[in-house]
């Protein structure tokens, strides 16, 4: 037995954000709020003016920098009185921001009453148009957002199916102007929502088909971003990967994502930097435990051979070979801070997603140890 949240309304192809304006004046006659990754950047300045063009009002956000907090959402949320529908233009983290804000200004009160203390979320939240300039997270497409708590350092994350965005524009010509490192790290979190997903005790036809569709589209263009950042057919497929990978997600995470997310709190490595470090390592864990699905997965990556734990060992080999080919990092020593101590990041990781159990394999303090160790 499952179940689906989706997205009404999705709109796909370059130049399809000139529709925003439109979008925005169907979902309120009130002003909008508009959560934004700059106000400088060209294609936000050109969204902007769209909107004055259309005689919208709307209130800007362009505060954030990197992922958000609870101290930022609930700043943000602040500014949302009088708006009618929330638009975010941005990465992950302004569509989870975004998700969160727009449900505050309905629900009411902090974040940290729905993130940490369970109060529910049982309102549906202002509409929400989501149009994403990087291609990875499938934030979009998800009810999830992933909220840094200061006063624990947990990077934890909360949800509601009235979370999920109503409209998702998905324009490429957004994502053209990624720097390199973004698109890799967004990339390979993308590619990490897929495996993750695929191998998942969880997943289902639904999030299978998903998971593949991501997977494929990954190995197709991602190199080809990185070589020529301005292939809008390559970068078309990422916004797809992305967008499936977050579809995908229903199925939930897996190792890769239950270490990499929480030690993004302690070391703020960038989440898909951390995805692309944990992955190989994580898919190695859970090898003898997934190997019909291990082998599905190197035939993405063009193997080919007899179902088997050879044929799903080519298959990490390969996902380690394109992550190099893509000079992903491997190991988190960069990002460590000073005062970093092992069992704590295991005591923070164990505290913020031991609760997830649709890893293939059982995922004990011990694995969550060793796997740190690996990558320090
Ligand atoms: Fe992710």
């Amino acid at each position: 037995m499952w179940e689906v949240i989706q997205n009404r309304q999705v709109l796909f192809g370059n130049g399809k954000a000139a529709l925003i304006p439109g979008l925005v004046k169907q979902a309120t006659e009130k002003k909008a709020f508009v959560l934004a990754f700059s106000e400088t950047a060209p294609c936000v300045v050109s969204l902007l003016e769209a909107l004055k063009a259309a005689g919208i009002d709307y209130v800007l956000d362009a505060s954030l920098r990197g992922e958000p907090s609870t101290i930022d959402i609930d700043r943000i949320a602040q500014k949302t009185e009088g708006c009618g529908a929330v638009l975010a233009i941005g990465g992950g983290s302004v569509m989870d921001a975004a998700k969160a804000v727009a449900m505050l200004a309905t629900n009411g009160g902090s974040v940290v009453d729905y993130q940490m203390n369970g109060k529910p979320i049982d309102k549906p939240t202002l509409p929400l148009i989501a149009c994403p300039t990087t291609s990875g997270t499938g934030s979009e497409a998800s009810k999830v957002s992933v909220v840094y708590n200061p006063d624990n350092g947990l990077k934890k994350s909360f949800y509601s199916p009235y979370m999920i965005a109503d409209t998702v524009v998905l324009d490429p010509v957004l994502t053209a102007g990624m720097p390199e490192a973004v698109t890799v790290s967004t990339g390979v979190d993308a590619l990490s929502h897929a495996i993750e997903s695929y191998v998942s005790l969880n997943a289902t036809p639904y999030t299978e088909m998903y998971s593949l569709q991501s997977m494929k589209l990954v190995v197709k263009s991602l190199k080809r971003c990185v070589e020529r950042p301005d292939d809008l057919e390559a970068r078309g497929d990422m916004s797809l990967a992305s967008y499936f990978g977050g579809c995908a997600l229903n199925a939930g995470i897996g190792l890769d994502h239950i270490i990499a997310q929480p030690l993004g709190g302690i070391t703020h490595i960038p989440h898909g930097v951390a995805c692309a470090i944990f992955l190989p390592h994580a898919m190695e864990y859970n090898l003898e435990y997934a190997t019909k699905k291990y082998c599905d997965i190197a035939r993405v990556f063009g193997a080919v051979g007899e179902d088997g734990l050879a044929l799903a060992r080519e298959g990490i080999a390969r996902v380690r070979a394109f992550l190099k080919a893509l000079n992903a990092p491997d190991s988190i020593r960069p990002w460590l801070p000073a005062d970093f101590e092992l069992e704590k990041a295991v005591d923070i990781v164990v505290g913020a997603t031991g609760h997830i159990k649709c890893n293939p394999r059982p995922v004990t303090r011990e694995i969550i140890r060793d796997t740190i160790a690996k990558v320090i």
